[in-house]
């Protein structure tokens, strides 16, 4: 393979000074239109491509934001990127998609790579509580945006209320005529789940189901926020006496929904006649699924557009002026034949 073509191949392709080609790349406004038109061939006709990645940290201004996601295999975040990646191409930005798996010290690896790469900002769904990390990187100027996840003045955040989707989930079937309800949900570490579960309580109170020691709720807890958590959680149900079955689950993602109907249905069980379900987040496949899945919708584009504008403001705003803004969203439960009236 040839050696790559240098910016000094191309000003002697064209009979010109490295600066004026390094002016026709990046401040083309200060050169002639003939003199432009003579370097635009010559770098056609050597087929030079920039070096961006040394571009950007000579000028210590990367192009690249980075969105580090709990599961890069959940539809939930790849729509939430789709709006991100919306905003970045306004700006001319690169998305590095990263993917923690929920796991914490992938999650400190990812920041380290950020670091290293001087990336424009960070949006981040974080593995749990702590802010493993984050001040580091805006210590270093780096501006980090968190994603699905409230938070604090301190921070800039895109959230939707989920105590208010766990509420308007278990209300939903308590309506239905549910009296004991499974929350399959987990790990515990996750702020996500947790608050959805106190949404889920809040509604048994209202109800006056909520008593300690009743079996209103049954806790299904998992250790991820997967499909395959979600068909063992099915099994562990599915095994439980009948007088002690719940009738109807509140799941705490669409994922371990629609695990859960599956292993449900394998097992001879009839989902909303023998179980009710009802997920959260009302992904592409919710709806498509063999029982078409009631879901708690997030507005998962929007939540990625407005991050994105959000650290934009942040990235672009000297930071004295810039004030950090905690934005959310309302859920909205969406009805389908997975979930009906006793
Ligand atoms: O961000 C944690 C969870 O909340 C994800 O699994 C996603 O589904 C959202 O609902």
């Amino acid at each position: 393979m040839d050696a790559a073509v240098s910016v000094k191949d191309v000003a002697a392709r064209a009979g010109v000074s490295l600066g004026t080609v390094s002016n026709v790349l990046n401040r083309p406004e200060r050169v002639s239109a003939t003199t432009r038109e003579r370097v635009e061939a010559a770098i056609r006709e050597l087929g030079f491509v920039r070096n961006e990645s040394a571009r950007q940290l000579r000028a210590g201004r990367s192009r690249t934001v980075a969105y580090l996601v709990l599961d890069a295999s959940n539809p939930f975040f790849t729509d939430v990127a789709r709006g991100v990646e919306e905003v970045a191409r306004d700006e001319r930005w690169a998305v590095f998609l990263c993917n923690s798996d929920d796991d914490p010290g992938r999650e400190t690896d990812y920041v380290d790579l950020l670091l290293e790469q001087r990336v424009r900002g960070v949006l981040v769904t974080p593995v749990d509580g702590a802010d493993r990390g984050f001040p580091l990187l805006r210590s270093r100027g780096i501006p980090v945006v968190l994603v699905d996840r409230s938070a604090g003045p301190g921070w800039c955040s895109v959230s939707v209320d989920d105590v208010e989707g766990g509420y308007l989930a278990v209300t939903h079937l308590v309506e239905s005529g549910h009296r004991r309800i499974g929350y399959v949900g987990g790990p515990p570490g996750v702020q996500q789940v947790q608050d959805r579960l106190a949404g889920a309580r809040k509604a048994l109170d209202e109800a006056g189901l909520g008593s300690a020691g009743g079996d209103a709720l049954v806790l299904l807890q998992t250790a991820a926020l997967n499909i395959a958590e979600g068909r063992r959680a099915g099994e562990r149900l599915a095994g439980l006496p009948a007088a002690r079955r719940p009738t109807a689950a509140f799941c705490a993602n669409d994922l371990l929904a629609l695990g859960l109907l599956q292993e449900l249905t394998r097992q001879g069980l009839n989902i909303p006649g023998d179980v009710a379900i009802v997920g959260y987040d009302d992904i592409e496949f919710a709806a498509a699924a063999t029982v078409p899945l009631t879901s708690v919708r997030q507005p998962r584009h929007q939540l990625g557009r407005t991050a994105a504008e959000l650290l934009r403001a942040e990235a672009e705003e000297p930071p004295e002026e810039h004030a950090h803004r905690q934005v959310e969203f309302a859920p909205e439960l969406v009805v389908r034949q997975s979930t009906t009236r006793r």
